[in-house]
């Protein structure tokens, strides 16, 4: 029997080529780009230029092209061949690929000193003339974008990301909201087998995410997206409104006081 990865990894393979064209998936990454300008400081004080970006799920780098111009450098990570492909494919058809400041590994991101990612980030900033830094390379912030429904365990996830950052930066995660039992249908049938969870459920993610240690921790609902779901339970073929959350914190420079207090009990 193949695993969640496996029918996750032959699903993106197969849509790889085709992603781009669909014109739901190009409007739910602008509405989270949106998103994360908003509620990322960098983005509205002028700073975002200094930022050096994680990327998890980053498929064919629809969201990574999109914040590449106004950050320092991007790394996205995805576990699909044919997604990674479809990504070096637009990277090479920039005008001049040797100084693009993105670029995507094939990577189950399980540690932080991951080797390709950090051969990536390594190649990124000698392109930019820097040498001799210290690995590993760790992120100012972290972004994805409809990948925490994929992920087995968010403890897990949650906790990688937070040792994948530097002191004060800042994760900003898009997906869609588990808001009840109609949740399911955001996907077709013939799609749920792969999928871990319908959704992100507000108030379990931002226990998770405040229980990594994360300080300013917010979910929030950010943007919906109205799209076309099949008949289904005696319901017909209809729009429906999916709603969005974004999952928000910071690695805080100073260990949280209840960190502290947990230590001393
Ligand atoms: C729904 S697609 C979204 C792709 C992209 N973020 C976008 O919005 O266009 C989910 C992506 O997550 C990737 N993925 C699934 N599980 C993953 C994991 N554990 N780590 C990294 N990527 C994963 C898939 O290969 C796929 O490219």
């Amino acid at each position: 029997m193949s695993s969640a990865l496996e029918i996750n990894n032959e699903r993106f393979n197969a849509e790889a080529a085709k992603w781009d064209s669909n014109k739901k998936h190009v409007e739910s990454v602008e509405k989270a780009f949106e998103a994360i300008k908003q509620h990322v400081p960098a983005f509205g004080d002028g700073s975002s230029k200094n930022l050096d970006v994680l990327e998890i799920g980053c498929g064919t780098g629809l969201l990574s092209f999109l914040l590449a111009p106004h950050v320092r450098s991007l790394v996205g990570v995805d576990t699909s061949d044919g997604m990674i492909d479809a990504f070096n494919s637009k990277v090479a058809a920039l005008s001049d690929p040797s100084k693009a400041n993105l670029a995507a590994v094939k990577v189950l991101l399980e540690e932080p000193n991951d080797v390709a990612l950090q051969g990536a980030s390594a190649a990124l900033a000698s392109r930019r003339g820097e040498s001799g830094h210290n690995a590993p390379y760790n992120f100012d912030l972290i972004v994805s974008h409809l990948t925490l429904h994929h992920i087995p365990s968010l403890p897990d996830i949650f906790s990688t990301l937070f040792k994948c950052l530097k002191a004060g930066g800042r994760i900003a995660l898009t997906d869609y909201e588990d808001y009840g039992p109609e949740a399911i249908t955001f996907h077709a049938e013939a799609k749920r087998n792969g999928v871990q969870r319908h959704g992100i459920k507000k108030d379990e993610v931002e226990m998770i995410i405040d229980g990594t240690g994360f300080n300013e921790v917010r979910v929030e609902r950010v943007f919906s997206l109205r799209k076309e779901v099949a008949a289904e339970n005696g319901q017909p073929a209809q729009e429906r409104d999916f709603p969005f959350l974004i999952c928000l914190g910071q690695r805080s420079a100073r260990r949280r006081e209840s960190d502290a207090s947990k230590v001393f009990q």
